[in-house]
């Protein structure tokens, strides 16, 4: 068997790095080399995530000056920025320079948003402030694995867990051109979503038994849903977009609605989801609606569709910290090095979380 690929998790510390570390923790190619966080630098991985205790035995986080130092010149790495969006660029970029310096070879994905937008004055104005690494842009390339059978660019800008649900029901649809290319989206995600350190719209008494909309058509990942699903789909699709919080931990549902161009049936509508995703491992078309408990902990997004023969209703539900965000990287990390699409990541949802 080849050697393993070593792995490195920017931003580790977080609810996504964690996550990564679980994942790569029990990937059969990926070895963890490097749990990078500056806050917690010298400090076991234990101690931030008790549950990984036994799995990550014995590793400590590491500063960002000092992860180097665990790779030997010339070895293969597959980087995994879980930063936050402004900080992962330069990040990124910086270890891209160390990595020629190294003889590396490197596959880099982000799971910020960073690597999202081809044009930095498009990334500047969502976000604003300086892009960390413009010239890095063009070795970007930011889709689902879904919706490209190969990519040009040799590092990943996930696409982010709203814009992941969300695109899986669309692209197909789009593409049916069965509706309007105009659709309205609403999503409800659980509050890991909003990172690890608390804010006053995040505490728990704000979100626990509660549910609410924010930032109605005004979220900024909709313009990059609105981007990615036409350039996905061939269409210029216009997307209305209401998040909500939901008063759970971890999990997103979004339900989509487009207007039927003339009448089309259940079956017509599921069939295209069918043959969509045949060869999606990680892509069920359900036949009753989706569930966020059948997919919360694993790498799955349930598809679901219904008609009234004029409206077209398309639900999904994925975990927003796996397929969202940490699994969705290792997918794309897998192709990135020809391995098995599906490597580190077919462990089932548990059900009952
Ligand atoms: N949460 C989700 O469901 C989700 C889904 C899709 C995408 N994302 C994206 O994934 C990234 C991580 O999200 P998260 O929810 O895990 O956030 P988080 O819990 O706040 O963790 C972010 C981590 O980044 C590190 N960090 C903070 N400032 C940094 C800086 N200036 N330079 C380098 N590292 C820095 C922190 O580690 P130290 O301070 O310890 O170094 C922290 O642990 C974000 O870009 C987010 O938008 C999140």
């Amino acid at each position: 068997m080849s050697a393993p690929i070593q792995a490195v998790v920017l931003g580790a510390s977080g609810y996504v790095g964690g996550e990564l570390l679980r994942l790569i923790a029990g990937h059969p190619n990926f070895r963890l080399v490097a749990a990078v966080s500056d806050s917690r630098a010298g400090r076991p991985v234990a101690d931030t995530f008790p549950h990984l205790s036994q799995v990550l035995a014995g590793v400590s986080f590491v500063a960002h000056d000092k992860w180097l130092n665990a790779i030997a010149d010339g070895g293969n790495v597959a980087l995994f920025s879980a930063a936050p969006h402004g900080a992962s660029a330069e990040i990124i970029a910086a270890a891209l320079r160390a990595s020629d310096a190294k003889r590396l070879t490197m596959h880099v994905v982000d799971s910020s948003a960073d690597f999202r937008y081809a044009e930095e004055s498009a990334w500047e104005s969502v976000y604003g402030g300086k892009h960390g690494a413009p010239d890095l842009l063009s070795q970007f390339t930011c889709a689902l694995p879904e919706h490209v059978d190969s990519i040009p660019t040799p590092h990943v800008g996930h696409p982010g867990c709203f814009a992941t649900a969300t695109l899986l029901a669309a692209v197909p649809l789009m593409r049916s051109g069965l509706t309007e290319a105009e659709i309205f989206v609403s999503g409800v995600t659980g509050s890991t979503g909003s990172g690890r350190s608390p804010q006053a719209g995040t505490h728990h008494p704000e979100r626990n038994s509660n549910l609410y909309a924010y930032k109605p058509l005004a979220h900024r990942h909709s313009p990059e849903m609105a981007g990615l699903a036409t350039a996905a789909s061939g269409r210029e699709t216009k997307v209305h977009f209401v998040p909500h919080s939901g008063p759970f931990a971890r999990g997103m549902h979004i339900t989509l609605q487009a207007r039927a161009k003339s009448s089309v049936s259940e079956q017509q509508l599921r069939d295209v989801y069918l043959q969509a995703y045949a060869n999606a491992p990680f892509v069920e078309v359900v036949t009753d609606t989706p569930k966020l408990k059948n997919v919360v902990a694993s790498n799955m997004c349930h598809i679901g569709v219904a008609t009234d023969g004029v409206s077209v209703v398309v639900m999904s539900a994925i975990d927003n910290l796996v397929k969202g965000a940490a699994g969705g990287a290792i997918q794309w990390m897998n192709r990135l090095w020809d391995l098995p699409e599906t490597a580190g990541l077919t462990a089932a949802a548990p059900g009952w979380t």
